[in-house]
């Protein structure tokens, strides 16, 4: 679990992402896709060039849920309990993949906030993003 020191780094580092959460949403996933192409498989139906309408619209959705996770963040379970049965139940997405996620996630916020990202920043957003990620694969067993 998150300590109160690191659950203010990234709620003070998102109100920065939010506001350009449809870029960084779409750059993190141009980053999982071209370094991480077996992620692909499970976007057959989708058009993944980029810049693409769908990998846009993606981002935002996955910035979203994230930004869900934030607003909630002492009960990230509960926020995203839909979402952790439609990845688990429907989608079967493998964990691994939420690993390769969270670190272009966290490339892409970096990239942009080069300043905020301390050492101490990038910790607690490795924390945040693998309880996310916990949440989303918890169905799993
Ligand atoms: C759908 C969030 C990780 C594959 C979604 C949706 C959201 C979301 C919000 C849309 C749900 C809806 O339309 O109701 C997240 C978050 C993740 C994550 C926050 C981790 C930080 C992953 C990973 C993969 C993946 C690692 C696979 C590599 C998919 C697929 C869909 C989906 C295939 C359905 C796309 C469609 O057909 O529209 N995800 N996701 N997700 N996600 Fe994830």
């Amino acid at each position: 679990t998150l300590t109160q020191a690191e659950k203010a780094t990234v709620v003070a580092i998102w109100a920065k992402v939010a506001t350009q959460a449809d870029a960084i949403g779409a750059e993190s996933l141009e980053r999982l896709f071209s370094s991480y192409p077996q992620t692909k498989t499970y976007f057959p139906h989708f058009d993944l060039s980029q810049g693409s309408a769908q990998l846009r619209g993606h981002g935002s959705k996955v910035m979203n849920a994230i930004g869900e996770a934030v607003k909630h963040i002492d009960d990230i379970r509960g926020a995203l309990a839909k979402l952790s049965e439609l990845h688990a139940y429907i989608l079967r997405v493998d964990p691994v993949n939420f690993k390769l996620l969270s670190h272009c996630i966290l490339c892409s916020v970096a990239a942009r906030y080069p300043n905020d990202f301390t050492p101490e920043a990038h910790a607690a957003w490795d924390k945040f993003l693998s309880s996310v990620s916990s949440v989303l694969t918890e169905k799993y067993r």
